[in-house]
């Protein structure tokens, strides 16, 4: 017996197997969720349940072997409930309130739609492991920014006008007198679409690197009636903004950008006198043990959206992939070499999810 085997702890090798089991599982249910996401499988049950698989079958239109496959998994896995007298599947008001209600903080059904293009990108990714570089964000589809877009815009509708717009009295006042707004990063434009609705008054502009996140933003704009209150314009923020705004925004944004380094010079540059930088980053640390002793255990999360993503985007046209795991020193450090005389953490129990700063000139 060698001594690494003569030392092993098998309680701790079990232990590590059935997590391994369990990673395979969630990774097993993801493309499950996927599916049932493109089919709108959860809205049918919450529409007609209970359920057999017959009757999600007939309601979602779907085959009933495979209706009754996926709903095993889903039950199985705690994603629906199960009644074995009746054999009827059905969402509990907490399934539902994740899985079905988007206006819910915690509907987190999309957040699947990422992983085909994560998937799909997989040859470049090693690749890149192999030569550097990375997997130019052009290789994210409508399914990735749809996946996306429909769990930022919790955020949105959630807390946006209610909380975090509010926590910086002085800004909130100008939005409501007209003042300007200009979401940096802005993908497909639903925190502006929010800010429409509650600030009438003010002048709205959405920027983004990403064509295609401009065209979705414009949609989504004149989908929700507010396209004639919202500009939106293709442009990297390192190349500089135009125009001074009372409030810019970046949701989700600073640890993607390729050369953060250049482009918060030029936020800087774009705040009205007294303006306001608000900043939403995720509650994740620039230390690897602190992300290690993550309370919400979201540090391999962090990690893992950073290189199929956020890190590996950036490194895709030379930038320098801070990646999702940023965290507050870092970014205060960015910040300061800005010229940002002053960064506020703004807290919110209600959101631990999320860092969020405001930033002076
Ligand atoms: C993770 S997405 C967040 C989108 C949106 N803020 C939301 O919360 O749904 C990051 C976005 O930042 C954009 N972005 C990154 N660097 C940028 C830059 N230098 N200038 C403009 N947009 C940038 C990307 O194109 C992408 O759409």
């Amino acid at each position: 017996m060698s001594t690494a085997t003569a030392s092993l702890d098998i309680e701790q090798a079990q232990h590590l197997g059935m997590k391994l089991l369990g990673d395979s599982t969630g990774a097993l249910i993801g493309a499950l969720m996927v599916v049932g996401d493109r089919l709108g499988l959860f809205d049918a049950l919450a529409a007609a349940g209970p359920l057999t698989s017959d009757g999600l079958a007939t309601s979602a239109g779907i085959n009933e072997r495979y209706a009754r496959e996926w709903l095993s998994a889903m039950a199985c896995h705690g994603y629906v409930a199960y009644d074995d007298a009746t054999q009827t599947f059905s969402l509990t008001p907490e399934q539902a309130f994740c899985l079905v209600n988007r206006d819910s903080p915690l509907y987190l059904a999309s957040v699947f739609g990422v992983l085909p293009d994560y998937y799909r990108n997989l040859d470049l990714l090693t690749d890149a492991f192999r030569h550097g570089g990375g997997v130019p964000q052009e290789r994210f589809g409508p399914e990735w920014g749809c996946g996306f877009q429909r769990f930022s815009r919790t955020w949105f509708v959630n807390y946006l006008c209610s909380d975090w717009i509010p926590a910086m009295p002085d800004i909130d006042a100008r939005l409501r007198a007209g003042g300007s707004m200009a979401d940096l990063g802005c993908g497909n434009g639903l925190a502006l679409i929010q800010a429409a609705r509650c600030y009438p008054e003010a002048r709205l502009v959405g920027f983004d690197l990403h064509a295609p996140a401009i065209e979705a933003a414009r949609a989504n704009a004149a989908a929700a009636g507010v396209g004639d209150r919202i500009r939106f314009e293709v442009l990297d923020a390192a190349a500089g903004i135009p125009g001074a705004y009372d409030l810019i925004t970046c949701f989700d944004v600073v640890h993607d950008m390729p050369f953060p380094r250049r482009a918060l010079p030029q936020v800087h540059a774009a705040l009205a006198p007294g303006g306001s930088f608000f900043v939403l980053e995720f509650n994740l640390s620039g230390e690897l043990q602190a992300n290690i002793d993550h309370p919400f255990g979201l540090g391999a999360w962090g990690y893992g959206a950073s290189v199929n993503y956020c890190m590996t985007t950036a490194l895709a046209v030379g930038g320098e992939g801070t990646g999702t795991c940023m965290g507050e020193a870092p970014f205060r450090e960015l910040a300061a070499q800005a010229g940002f005389s002053e960064v506020r953490r703004l807290d919110f129990p209600n959101n631990p999810l999320n860092l969020i700063f405001e930033a002076k000139a």
